[in-house]
């Protein structure tokens, strides 16, 4: 697997992200208690700590680490069913979560975090997702806030990964065999 060049710069990210956060300002001031983000670990770290150092509003961050792919011979198929790895640390009950998600491919993962989250008794539940591939969602879920769509093709950078590599680079490229 190699890359087959960009798909989304650096800038075209940073201002993005940047819109994204102004939003999120508007739409939560005048919460009572900090709005809690919660990331999906690891593929929204790298969004994530941008994310949230454009917010002017109150707010915690926490992460939860989660595996609906298969670590095995091919790294880009879905083996189906998400497990929790790693919960949040917040209580989350009577709060406002924002979901902090990288990408959204089928939609399972998103479709299964927000009714969990719902599940914990929380005052609101919203998603911002950076990537979206238009052509596949098989869940239809509801994205609050979305940076890009993107064709079906597996990308890399600004924290996603194939197989554990890419994640560091500054834009989003594409990868292919
Ligand atoms: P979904 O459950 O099918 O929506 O898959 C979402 C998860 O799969 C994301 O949170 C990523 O971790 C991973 N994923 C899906 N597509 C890509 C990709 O193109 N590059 C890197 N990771 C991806
Ligand atoms: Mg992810």
């Amino acid at each position: 697997m190699k890359l087959e060049g960009t798909l989304i710069s650096a800038t075209q990210i940073q201002e993005r992200v940047r819109e994204l956060a102004m939003q999120i300002n508007r739409d939560y001031s005048g919460l009572s208690e900090p709005l809690i983000l919660v990331g999906i670990l690891k593929g929204s770290f790298i969004f994530m700590a941008d994310l949230c150092r454009y917010l002017t509003i109150p707010h915690v961050v926490d992460f939860m680490a989660v595996s609906s792919y298969s670590h095995s011979s091919d790294a880009t198929k879905a083996s189906g069913n998400v497990r929790i790895i790693m919960d949040c640390r917040e209580n989350q009950q009577g709060r406002d979560v924002l979901i902090v998600e990288d990408i959204l491919d089928s939609g399972h993962t998103l479709d299964y975090l927000i009714k969990n989250f719902k599940s914990r008794y929380t005052n609101s539940v919203r998603t911002v997702v950076l990537v979206r591939k238009k052509t596949r969602q098989t869940y239809p879920v509801n994205i609050d806030y979305l940076g890009f769509e993107i064709p079906d093709v597996w990308v890399v950078g600004y924290g996603l990964d194939y197989a554990e590599q890419y994640r560091t680079l500054p834009y989003i490229a594409r990868i292919g065999g």
